[in-house]
């Protein structure tokens, strides 16, 4: 299995443009299904789960095109019993399928999704939602077998904002009968740029990143082409790398609003963060200082996709930092490879102590999930000597090629196939 090897000890320095967003492009491919037409789409980022669904797409009748600058997909004709099962597992944005595909096609039989171990990720509160709606929804051992006459705006009241619940629910409202209405829903920027492409795309959505989302059913759609946002965990992931190399680093491509809880982490550290309009800069000289609790929250706060990353940094800090996982109870598996390192790291319950070492050192470690093996590489940044990060794929579910952007930044990165 391939594997990153990486010698840590350089500081990045340079500038990098971001890839277009995974989370914002997963649910925007779903959508697209809607429109009995073409949709183009630009920065769409080519990584696996993206090859995924795209793979989905067309066993379901579109037809697609894709190349480096755009991916062109045509969904004027949809068959939902011809759809895959092969991917449907491989992935959690995969039940987004649902919300776009049962106003099209009426009924369809999905798998449930999968994505990373990072937590039991149920998905009650999607299916909930969608039989408010006037979906027919039978669950079995392994499938879920929907039906629907009509689907029917109705007000859902989201017990907790869920990120993809909040997506789903937009997506089946683009085709239902009346207004939809979701309070308490997710205002993550990638909502945002779910609905934003929606209505270029003809729909009616007022509310996104607030919590209180309307959608208005069954307005024309139309052909458009669209530009993905800037992914900005990966932006944060970079960002982290040089505050934790000693770096200085311009990223472009994402916008200040969307990372500011992780920057101001970054400023209590001790790196120097500008906001220069179309990019971001950061200065990180000396060893970072630990900071007072983190706590995991839905956007505006800290990301989750984000605290394995942090781990990483805080691990060589002055002094203490304690993290709160809030979003997935399991996302703490990094901790252990980090140990192997050097770090000294206390996981109870939810909560991770870190008590900062001078140093980390290199060693061959496993990644046990997408945002840990990114983790787990800056870590390998940060240390003195050799490290392999195992399992690259998972890293390749979400980065589209971190190793060319390190490289960039100046890191000494290179993938190898591993035993
Ligand atoms: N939850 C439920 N029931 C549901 C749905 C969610 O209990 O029906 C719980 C989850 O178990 C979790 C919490 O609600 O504890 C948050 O889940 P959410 O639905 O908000 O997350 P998601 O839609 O499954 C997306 C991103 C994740 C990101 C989270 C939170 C995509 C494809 N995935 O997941 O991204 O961590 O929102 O921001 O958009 C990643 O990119 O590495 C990643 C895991």
């Amino acid at each position: 299995m391939a594997a990153f090897k990486i010698t840590g000890g350089e500081p990045l320095a340079g500038c990098i443009e971001i890839q277009g967003s995974k989370n914002a492009a997963l649910p925007i491919l779903a959508a697209a299904l809607l429109h009995r037409g073409v949709t183009i789409l630009y920065g769409c980022p080519n990584i696996l789960d993206v090859q995924y669904m795209i793979k989905i797409m067309r066993s379901l009748g579109c037809e697609i095109e894709q190349e480096i600058s755009y991916l062109k997909i045509d969904a004027s004709e949809l068959n939902a019993e011809h759809l895959s099962r092969e991917c449907l597992g491989k992935m959690r944005s995969s039940i987004l399928l649902l919300g776009a595909l049962i106003g099209r096609c009426g009924s369809l039989t999905l798998d449930y999704p999968g994505g990373c171990t990072i937590g039991s990720r149920p998905i009650d509160l999607h299916l909930n939602a969608l039989k408010a709606m006037g979906v027919h929804i039978q669950e079995k051992e392994e499938q879920i077998v929907c039906s629907s006459n009509q689907i029917c705006g109705k007000r859902i009241r989201l017990p907790y904002p869920s990120v993809g619940a909040t997506e789903n629910i937009i997506i089946a409202a683009v085709l239902a009968e009346g207004v939809t209405w979701i309070d308490n829903a997710a205002k993550e920027p990638e909502i945002i740029d779910l609905a934003r492409f929606l209505n270029q795309m003809g729909s009616c959505i007022h509310g996104a990143g607030t919590d209180c989302i309307g959608i208005l059913g069954k307005c024309s759609l139309h052909d458009i082409e669209y530009s993905i946002m800037g992914d900005r965990i990966v932006a944060g992931t970079y960002l982290l790398a040089a505050a934790g190399t000693r770096g200085n680093i311009e990223i472009k491509g994402v916008q200040i609003k969307e990372l500011q809880a992780l920057l101001h982490i970054c400023e209590e550290m001790g790196c120097r963060v500008q906001n220069c309009g179309t990019s971001i800069v950061l200065d990180s000289k000396h060893r970072l200082f630990s900071v007072k609790d983190i706590h995991t929250q839905p956007f505006p706060g800290v990301a989750t996709d984000l605290q394995s990353q942090l781990m990483s940094v805080l691990s060589t800090a002055r002094g203490e930092t304690t993290i709160y996982e809030h979003v997935f109870e399991n996302r703490f598996q990094t901790a252990e490879e980090l140990g192997r390192m050097g770090a000294d790291i206390q996981i109870k319950n939810n909560r991770a102590v870190i008590r900062g070492v001078k140093k980390l050192k290199g060693c061959p470690v496993c990644a046990k999930d997408l945002r840990g093996g990114a983790a787990l590489i800056i870590a390998g940044l940060m240390a003195e000597g050799d490290s392999i990060v195992e399992n690259s794929i998972f890293v390749e579910r979400g980065y589209q090629d971190i190793c060319k952007d390190l490289k960039q930044l100046g890191a000494n990165i290179k993938v190898i196939n591993g035993d």
